[in-house]
């Protein structure tokens, strides 16, 4: 969406606020022994509270209120009663949902307890080049020309990005024009970056995997080729100078 009015703001930066808060209390809510179906309980529960509801499960009929992707899987995780967090497990959680007619949309991967599998790398090279090149955005920018430069700098850390996963424009609802906001050049895009304008920047940093395939269950997406993605995500809107990040009570 594009932001025009003070009141607009405000519902965009209550309900950035709201995904925000809940994926930190998620975060600091997660433990060794814990199912994933604890842990989206917890968030749904909050959520609720706030008087916000799911994105995923309100628009997608998704089968959790966030979706929680552990290892191997990189996006859209079911959260489980069977899957039980281990020490060392590298998580994601992605929470997106709607306050008054407004959406947002944020996710972070971490380590549970002690990295013992030596994730902290692609962990911190996701979030860091996610800062890094937000802070790049200006008005007129090609989206492919920022996509372009997310993989240059995944490959400068020895890294690779996930191809056919993207950001979007997000506000009145979870997935908006820009649709595809690619971490690598896209020839055929020639949408640039607006003033004023509210997107979802999520990176899928990589190990070994350039593409994600799509599980049977339907929803659980996972590596071509094996390895390990680290997500981050936040919520900005777009200004003359750096953008403002609407979801930036994540802390991440
Ligand atoms: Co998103
Ligand atoms: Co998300």
């Amino acid at each position: 969406m594009s932001i025009n009015t003070e009141e607009e703001f405000i519902g965009m930066q209550k309900v950035s606020d709201v995904v925000a808060i809940v994926l930190r209390k998620m975060k600091s809510y997660t433990k060794i022994g814990m199912t994933t179906k604890e842990l989206d309980d917890y968030g749904g529960e909050l959520l609720t509270s706030f008087g916000a509801k799911s994105a995923p499960k309100h628009t997608y009929e998704f089968p959790g209120f966030t979706c929680i992707s552990l290892n191997h899987e990189i996006a859209h995780g079911i959260p489980s009663d069977k899957k039980v967090l281990k020490e060392g497990d590298l998580i994601n959680i992605d929470v997106s949902a709607e306050l008054n007619g407004f959406w947002s949309d944020n996710g972070t991967s971490f380590i549970v307890g002690r990295d013992i599998h030596g994730h902290k790398r692609l962990v911190d090279s996701s979030r860091n080049i996610l800062i890094d090149r937000i802070s790049s955005i200006r008005p007129g920018m090609k989206i492919s020309d920022f996509g372009k430069s997310i993989e240059r700098q995944a490959n400068l850390n020895g890294l690779k990005v996930i191809k056919n996963l993207a950001g979007h424009g997000v506000g009145r609802s979870l997935h908006e024009h820009p649709e595809y906001i690619l971490n690598c050049e896209d020839k055929s895009n020639n949408n640039r970056f607006k003033l004023n304008s509210v997107v979802a920047i999520e990176m899928f940093i990589s190990t070994k995997s350039s593409y994600a395939t799509e599980l049977n269950d339907g929803w659980t997406l996972v590596g071509n080729n094996g390895g390990y993605v680290a997500q981050h995500e936040h919520t900005i809107l777009i200004t003359k100078t750096k953008p403002i990040i609407l979801t930036s009570a994540n802390e991440i």
